[in-house]
Protein backbone atom coordinates (compact mmCIF):
# COMPACT_ATOMS: atom_id res chain seq x y z
CA UNK A 1 0.00 0.00 0.00
CA UNK A 2 1.47 3.12 -0.73
CA UNK A 3 1.92 5.78 1.72
CA UNK A 4 -0.31 9.01 0.57
CA UNK A 5 -3.84 9.65 -0.91
CA UNK A 6 -4.33 5.56 -1.69
CA UNK A 7 -7.30 4.27 -3.21
CA UNK A 8 -7.06 0.47 -3.14
CA UNK A 9 -10.53 -0.54 -5.44
CA UNK A 10 -10.23 -4.42 -5.04
CA UNK A 11 -10.89 -6.28 -8.61
CA UNK A 12 -13.94 -7.03 -9.70
CA UNK A 13 -13.96 -10.40 -12.00
CA UNK A 14 -15.43 -10.32 -15.61
CA UNK A 15 -18.24 -12.57 -14.52
CA UNK A 16 -19.59 -11.63 -10.86
CA UNK A 17 -22.01 -14.61 -11.00
CA UNK A 18 -19.11 -17.04 -11.34
CA UNK A 19 -18.04 -17.16 -7.35
CA UNK A 20 -14.31 -17.61 -6.88
CA UNK A 21 -12.66 -20.49 -4.82
CA UNK A 22 -13.76 -20.80 -1.54
CA UNK A 23 -10.47 -20.07 0.38
CA UNK A 24 -9.77 -21.98 3.74
CA UNK A 25 -10.31 -18.78 6.00
CA UNK A 26 -13.76 -18.97 4.81
CA UNK A 27 -14.72 -21.86 7.48
CA UNK A 28 -14.80 -19.15 10.12
CA UNK A 29 -17.84 -17.53 7.93
CA UNK A 30 -20.19 -21.23 8.40
CA UNK A 31 -22.59 -21.59 6.94
CA UNK A 32 -21.61 -18.38 4.68
CA UNK A 33 -19.12 -19.71 2.89
CA UNK A 34 -21.15 -19.18 -0.50
CA UNK A 35 -20.89 -15.41 0.41
CA UNK A 36 -16.85 -15.47 1.05
CA UNK A 37 -16.22 -16.87 -2.48
CA UNK A 38 -19.36 -14.54 -3.76
CA UNK A 39 -16.94 -11.88 -2.29
CA UNK A 40 -13.53 -12.38 -2.74
CA UNK A 41 -13.70 -10.90 -6.09
CA UNK A 42 -13.84 -7.07 -4.25
CA UNK A 43 -11.93 -8.38 -0.88
CA UNK A 44 -8.75 -9.82 -2.54
CA UNK A 45 -6.23 -7.42 -1.62
CA UNK A 46 -6.82 -5.33 1.38
CA UNK A 47 -4.28 -3.88 3.53
CA UNK A 48 -2.42 -5.85 6.47
CA UNK A 49 -4.99 -3.63 8.91
CA UNK A 50 -8.25 -4.80 7.03
CA UNK A 51 -7.47 -8.39 5.77
CA UNK A 52 -9.46 -11.22 6.16
CA UNK A 53 -8.39 -11.85 9.92
CA UNK A 54 -9.64 -8.29 10.24
CA UNK A 55 -13.26 -9.78 8.36
CA UNK A 56 -13.05 -12.89 10.53
CA UNK A 57 -12.59 -10.55 14.06
CA UNK A 58 -15.83 -8.64 12.79
CA UNK A 59 -17.54 -11.37 12.04
CA UNK A 60 -16.73 -13.08 15.24
CA UNK A 61 -17.87 -9.98 17.40
CA UNK A 62 -20.99 -9.41 15.37
CA UNK A 63 -22.05 -12.71 16.07
CA UNK A 64 -21.47 -12.39 19.61
CA UNK A 65 -23.74 -9.41 19.30
CA UNK A 66 -26.33 -10.73 17.21
CA UNK A 67 -27.23 -13.60 19.80
CA UNK A 68 -27.99 -9.99 22.06
CA UNK A 69 -29.89 -8.24 19.43
CA UNK A 70 -31.25 -10.71 16.72
CA UNK A 71 -30.63 -9.16 13.27
CA UNK A 72 -30.00 -11.31 9.70
CA UNK A 73 -27.18 -13.30 9.78
CA UNK A 74 -26.69 -13.24 6.11
CA UNK A 75 -27.21 -10.01 5.79
CA UNK A 76 -24.78 -9.58 8.05
CA UNK A 77 -22.29 -11.59 6.94
CA UNK A 78 -22.10 -10.19 3.85
CA UNK A 79 -22.21 -6.36 4.81
CA UNK A 80 -19.35 -7.81 7.18
CA UNK A 81 -17.36 -9.39 4.30
CA UNK A 82 -17.71 -6.04 1.95
CA UNK A 83 -17.71 -3.55 4.74
CA UNK A 84 -14.05 -2.45 3.88
CA UNK A 85 -13.71 -3.20 0.31
CA UNK A 86 -12.98 -0.10 -1.11
CA UNK A 87 -9.96 1.23 0.97
CA UNK A 88 -8.96 4.65 1.21
CA UNK A 89 -5.68 5.52 3.47
CA UNK A 90 -5.90 7.83 6.68
CA UNK A 91 -4.33 10.64 5.18
CA UNK A 92 -6.64 10.77 2.07
CA UNK A 93 -9.06 14.00 1.42
CA UNK A 94 -11.12 10.49 0.45
CA UNK A 95 -11.92 8.81 3.68
CA UNK A 96 -15.01 10.14 4.17
CA UNK A 97 -15.84 8.39 1.18
CA UNK A 98 -14.69 5.01 1.20
CA UNK A 99 -17.86 3.22 3.79
CA UNK A 100 -19.75 5.24 0.58
CA UNK A 101 -18.26 3.42 -2.28
CA UNK A 102 -17.45 0.06 -0.81
CA UNK A 103 -21.50 0.81 -0.05
CA UNK A 104 -21.78 1.09 -4.44
CA UNK A 105 -19.07 -1.42 -5.01
CA UNK A 106 -21.35 -4.13 -2.70
CA UNK A 107 -24.26 -2.72 -4.81
CA UNK A 108 -23.31 -3.42 -8.00
CA UNK A 109 -22.02 -7.02 -7.17
CA UNK A 110 -24.81 -8.17 -5.31
CA UNK A 111 -27.48 -6.58 -7.98
CA UNK A 112 -25.63 -8.76 -10.89
CA UNK A 113 -26.07 -12.14 -8.58
CA UNK A 114 -29.67 -10.97 -8.17
CA UNK A 115 -30.49 -10.34 -4.86
CA UNK A 116 -33.35 -8.59 -3.93
CA UNK A 117 -33.44 -4.03 -3.32
CA UNK A 118 -34.61 -4.60 -0.28
CA UNK A 119 -31.52 -6.90 0.67
CA UNK A 120 -29.17 -4.95 -1.54
CA UNK A 121 -30.27 -2.19 0.61
CA UNK A 122 -30.02 -3.41 4.08
CA UNK A 123 -26.39 -4.68 3.07
CA UNK A 124 -25.32 -1.45 1.80
CA UNK A 125 -26.87 0.72 4.45
CA UNK A 126 -24.77 -1.19 7.03
CA UNK A 127 -21.83 -0.79 5.01
CA UNK A 128 -21.93 2.85 4.93
CA UNK A 129 -22.90 3.43 8.54
CA UNK A 130 -19.71 1.52 9.37
CA UNK A 131 -17.49 4.20 9.31
CA UNK A 132 -16.49 6.46 11.78
CA UNK A 133 -15.65 9.31 9.45
CA UNK A 134 -18.46 8.92 7.47
CA UNK A 135 -20.58 9.90 10.11
CA UNK A 136 -23.94 8.01 9.09
CA UNK A 137 -26.23 6.98 11.87
CA UNK A 138 -27.09 3.05 11.53
CA UNK A 139 -30.90 2.97 11.41
CA UNK A 140 -31.20 -0.75 11.31
CA UNK A 141 -29.85 -3.86 13.91
CA UNK A 142 -27.79 -5.08 11.21
CA UNK A 143 -26.13 -1.42 11.05
CA UNK A 144 -25.29 -0.92 15.06
CA UNK A 145 -24.20 -4.45 15.39
CA UNK A 146 -21.93 -4.24 12.09
CA UNK A 147 -20.76 -0.97 13.98
CA UNK A 148 -19.89 -1.96 16.98
CA UNK A 149 -17.99 -5.40 15.80
CA UNK A 150 -16.05 -2.52 13.55
CA UNK A 151 -15.19 -0.39 15.99
CA UNK A 152 -14.51 -3.54 18.78
CA UNK A 153 -11.25 -4.16 16.60
CA UNK A 154 -9.81 -0.64 17.20
CA UNK A 155 -9.95 -1.03 20.51
CA UNK A 156 -8.14 -3.29 23.14
CA UNK A 157 -4.50 -5.46 22.39
CA UNK A 158 -5.78 -5.95 18.81
CA UNK A 159 -6.66 -2.22 18.04
CA UNK A 160 -3.23 -1.26 19.34
CA UNK A 161 -1.76 -3.65 17.33
CA UNK A 162 -3.41 -2.01 14.17
CA UNK A 163 -2.85 1.14 15.27
CA UNK A 164 1.10 0.93 15.11
CA UNK A 165 0.66 -1.19 12.26
CA UNK A 166 -1.46 1.39 10.41
CA UNK A 167 1.18 4.59 11.74
CA UNK A 168 4.11 2.54 10.97
CA UNK A 169 2.59 2.69 7.19
CA UNK A 170 2.21 6.13 7.28
CA UNK A 171 5.77 6.61 8.73
CA UNK A 172 4.50 8.08 11.75
CA UNK A 173 7.06 8.13 15.02
CA UNK A 174 5.25 6.01 17.91
CA UNK A 175 5.09 9.59 20.00
CA UNK A 176 6.27 13.17 20.50
CA UNK A 177 10.09 12.90 22.27
CA UNK A 178 9.37 16.65 23.79
CA UNK A 179 5.91 15.80 25.04
CA UNK A 180 4.86 11.81 24.59
CA UNK A 181 1.55 12.35 26.81
CA UNK A 182 0.71 15.71 24.98
CA UNK A 183 0.45 17.45 28.08
CA UNK A 184 1.64 21.23 26.65
CA UNK A 185 0.95 20.78 23.43
CA UNK A 186 -2.55 20.09 21.14
CA UNK A 187 -2.57 16.75 20.26
CA UNK A 188 -1.66 15.71 16.79
CA UNK A 189 -2.28 12.20 15.29
CA UNK A 190 -1.17 12.90 12.05
CA UNK A 191 2.76 13.24 14.34
CA UNK A 192 2.24 10.94 16.46
CA UNK A 193 0.83 7.75 16.76
CA UNK A 194 0.28 7.90 20.43
CA UNK A 195 -2.17 10.50 20.09
CA UNK A 196 -4.65 8.47 17.94
CA UNK A 197 -5.53 6.96 21.09
CA UNK A 198 -6.99 10.61 22.67
CA UNK A 199 -8.09 11.81 19.04
CA UNK A 200 -10.66 8.97 18.56
CA UNK A 201 -9.99 5.82 19.84
CA UNK A 202 -10.87 6.37 23.56
CA UNK A 203 -13.59 8.40 23.03
CA UNK A 204 -15.04 4.90 20.65
CA UNK A 205 -16.49 3.32 23.60
CA UNK A 206 -19.21 6.40 23.82
CA UNK A 207 -20.76 6.01 20.10
CA UNK A 208 -21.61 2.56 20.59
CA UNK A 209 -24.78 1.32 19.31
CA UNK A 210 -25.30 -2.11 21.21
CA UNK A 211 -25.61 -2.92 25.19
CA UNK A 212 -22.77 -5.97 24.66
CA UNK A 213 -21.11 -3.77 22.33
CA UNK A 214 -20.73 -0.78 25.08
CA UNK A 215 -19.83 -3.73 27.37
CA UNK A 216 -16.98 -5.12 25.56
CA UNK A 217 -15.67 -1.92 24.26
CA UNK A 218 -15.29 -0.68 27.76
CA UNK A 219 -13.32 -3.24 28.75
CA UNK A 220 -11.41 -3.23 25.47
CA UNK A 221 -10.69 0.66 26.08
CA UNK A 222 -9.61 0.00 30.05
CA UNK A 223 -6.91 -2.12 28.30
CA UNK A 224 -5.69 0.96 25.92
CA UNK A 225 -5.59 3.15 29.46
CA UNK A 226 -3.47 0.49 31.19
CA UNK A 227 -1.24 0.19 27.69
CA UNK A 228 -0.39 3.62 27.73
CA UNK A 229 0.38 4.15 31.57
CA UNK A 230 2.67 0.91 30.77
CA UNK A 231 4.53 2.92 28.03
CA UNK A 232 4.45 5.79 29.71
CA UNK A 233 6.32 4.33 32.76
CA UNK A 234 8.51 2.50 29.91
CA UNK A 235 9.62 5.22 28.24
CA UNK A 236 10.58 7.56 31.41
CA UNK A 237 7.87 10.30 30.32
CA UNK A 238 7.23 11.30 33.75
CA UNK A 239 10.50 12.23 34.21
CA UNK A 240 10.75 14.39 31.07
FE1 LIG B 1 -13.88 0.49 7.60
FE1 LIG C 1 -13.29 -2.62 9.27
Amino acid sequence: MPNSLAIAAHPVSNDPTVPGEIPVWAAAFSPYEHIVALTQKLTGSADSAHDESHLIRVWTNAKRIAMDEGGDLEILATATLLHDCVAVEKNSPLRSQASRMAAAAARDLLLEVGWSEERIQAVAHAIEAHSFSARIAPTTTEARILQDADRLDALGAIGIARLFMVSGRLDRPIYDLADPMAENRPLDETRFALDHFWTKLLGLPETFQTRLGRELAAVRAERISKFILDLKHEIGAEAL
